[in-house]
């Protein structure tokens, strides 16, 4: 029995449908029973509980040989992470497959590159066989400046002349969902990433391209972008560890590309024109 969390949020989402059409045996750790349905049409088992709660994570984990750990920012995250760490353990798991950072890596000073590199750590420590996912960029994220490709024809965000290798979470979900179902993926750590190194007036030349109108990436001061998007946050906390990542992508902290989709998929990457293609209805006028 393999374990879910985060399926009902994007990665996890994405890893659970690729999961259900193996036909793996799964199981989601879920918070909202109503939300998850769609999981338990595609077969998925679900169990009620919170990943700050050790008895509801100790409760789903019966009888889990394999677990994909996914967990969202926030300053319970690395807790979160090491309870569940630690409860699989007691259970008998395995292997933990995680959803870390290309940016976590040793010496980093950003608060969440640092939650993944304990986390990590934490895991590495326990005895049972890991896999690490460390993802570049997702290019879903810029499904958040839908509204303004749209309406105005315009992206804004803080990344100055910063170049990423943005991944799709389809290919992320894929690579998870190998590591979960094939031999030989154990203590291994996947940095995934797209085909192509683009800076953001790249990603909104693409755009231009295939949405036929001139879409204009608008860089926009850290300070100001973090002040229209802090409603959206959890907490000064959150703040402060999404400025440090944006200043760091800034900076070049996300400029390189790996060939982990073709190596474990015997594939291609979705590129960054697949992506909008496959979204069209989101950035474009209808
Ligand atoms: N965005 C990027 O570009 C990027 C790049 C590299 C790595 N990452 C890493 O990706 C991870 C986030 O993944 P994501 O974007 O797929 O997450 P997401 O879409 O925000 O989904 C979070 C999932 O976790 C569940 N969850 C939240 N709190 C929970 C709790 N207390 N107990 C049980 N379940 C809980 C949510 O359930 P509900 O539906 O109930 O809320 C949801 O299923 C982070 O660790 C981040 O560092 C992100």
């Amino acid at each position: 029995m393999i374990l879910l969390t985060g399926a009902t949020g994007k990665t996890g989402g994405a890893a659970a449908k690729a999961l259900a059409q193996q036909n793996a045996p799964l199981r989601a750790l879920v918070r909202d029973e109503q939300k998850a349905a769609p999981l338990a049409a595609a077969g998925i088992d679900l169990v009620v509980g919170d990943l700050t709660d050790a008895n509801s994570v100790a409760n789903a984990l019966e009888g889990v040989t394999k677990a994909l750990l996914i967990v969202p920012n926030s300053d319970q995250q690395l807790e979160s992470e090491k309870q569940f760490v630690d409860c699989a353990k007691k259970a008998g798991v395995r292997h933990i497959v995680k959803l870390s950072s290309m940016e976590a890596v040793p010496g980093a000073t950003g608060a969440i590159p640092r939650i993944h590199v304990e986390s990590e750590a934490h895991i590495k420590q326990s005895g049972m066989d890991w896999t690490m996912i460390r993802p570049n960029f997702f290019m879903q994220n810029l499904l958040a400046s839908a509204g303004t490709i749209k309406d105005q024809k315009k992206m804004f965000l803080p990344m100055k002349d910063g170049k990423t290798g943005m991944a799709d979470i389809r290919d992320i979900a894929a690579v998870m969902a190998a590591a979960l179902t094939q031999e030989g993926h154990e203590n291994k750590s996947y940095e995934v990433t797209g085909p192509e190194l683009l800076t953001f007036t790249q990603v909104a030349d693409h755009f231009s391209d295939v949405l036929g109108e001139q879409i204009a990436y608008i860089d926009t001061p850290l300070d100001a972008y973090m002040k229209t998007i802090a409603p959206f946050l959890l907490n000064e906390w959150h703040v402060n560890a999404i400025t440090e990542l944006f200043a760091e992508i800034a900076a070049g902290g996300l400029e390189h590309i790996t060939n982990t989709v073709q190596k474990i998929l015997g594939r291609e990457p979705i590129s960054l024109t697949q992506f909008i293609k496959d979204h069209m209805a989101a950035f474009k006028a209808a």
